[in-house]
């Protein structure tokens, strides 16, 4: 993408932050205050901008994106903060879609492969089947985002993330975080679902360039979908740690379970490579 393409990116955290990084100069990131955050640095130039979505008047949030999104893509990387109503997703991404200027080139709307199928085996973009409460509220959200942007005929992306991991946050680290007693839940013999914070980033900016991507729900999601007891594991050796101890035996079978998220539909139409085909592991 250009430097100068201007985009807009609502939510700047983790995933935000890195996604205006790679924009530069000429990005604009809403956040629900204009604090700078050290830990989520933006690069020189960038416009930082404070507006609370879920609790901002419904005129006030369409006034303000009247200046911010016009003619210019929005990319909106939102997560729930702790504590928020449990409908956060579909009522920030109703708000959005509402609030947008006509002219807005296209929105991009980051949900969560909680969204597809607890299916176990592997899943694409357009296998269907029931999913648990998070993904409800995902699927709500997406659901808010595709009939409210038809409807004003603003273009669209959803693009389902995998779990993202990177610097600061290691495969398994919320784990680590627990103390080194900590047991894990379950066998952990389920396939991992990953998507390093590199390739997350560019992947939601390709979807927010590439024509084809247009009314598409895509899959960012790494091809390595290494047992999570194994990944933890190595993830954990690298950092010079003892694996992991969960609370059930492997299989003895041996098959891995759960869904296996197949992102090589989302790779192709985007011409996309990732950086971390292969989990990265050792992180910080
Ligand atoms: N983390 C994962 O493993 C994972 C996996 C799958 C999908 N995803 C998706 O990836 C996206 C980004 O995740 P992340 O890890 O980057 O999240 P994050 O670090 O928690 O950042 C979320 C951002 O959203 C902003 N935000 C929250 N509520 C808001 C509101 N009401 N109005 C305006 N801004 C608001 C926050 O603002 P403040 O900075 O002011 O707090 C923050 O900048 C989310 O859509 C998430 O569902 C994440």
């Amino acid at each position: 993408m250009r430097d100068d393409a201007g985009v807009l990116v609502v939510g700047g955290g983790y995933l935000g932050s890195a996604i205006a990084r790679l924009v530069g100069p000429s990005v604009t990131v809403v956040r629900r205050d204009a604090t700078p955050r050290p830990t989520r640095p933006l690069p020189a130039g960038a416009r930082l901008v404070g507006l609370d979505l879920s609790t901002g008047e419904p005129e006030d949030v369409r006034r303000a994106f009247a200046h911010l999104a016009a003619e210019r893509p929005v990319v909106a990387t939102l997560a729930r903060p702790q504590g928020s109503d449990a409908r956060f997703y579909p009522i920030a991404a109703r708000r959005l879609a509402e609030a947008l200027p006509d002219h807005t080139t296209r929105l991009v709307w980051i949900s969560s492969t909680s969204a597809c199928p607890d299916v176990d085996g592997p899943v694409d973009e357009h296998t269907t089947g029931p999913v648990g409460p998070r993904g409800r509220m995902q699927r709500a959200a997406e659901e808010a985002v595709r009939t409210i942007c038809s409807h004003r005929g603003i273009p669209w992306v959803i693009v389902r993330l995998g779990g993202l991991y990177g610097p600061s946050r290691p495969i398994g680290g919320w784990w680590t975080r627990r103390g080194p007693g900590a047991v894990v839940p379950g066998h952990g013999w389920i396939a991992t679902n990953l998507v390093h914070l590199a390739d997350a980033a560019r992947i939601v900016l390709a979807a927010a360039r590439e024509p084809r991507a247009e009314g598409r729900t895509l899959l960012a999601v790494a091809p390595d979908h290494t047992p999570r007891r194994l990944a933890y594991a190595r993830a954990a050796c690298a950092r010079g740690e003892p694996p992991p101890r969960f609370e059930a035996p492997i299989p003895t079978d041996r098959r891995v379970r759960g869904k296996r998220v197949d992102g090589s539909h989302t790779a192709t139409l985007l011409k996309y490579r990732f950086l971390h085909p292969v989990h990265a592991y050792g992180l910080r």
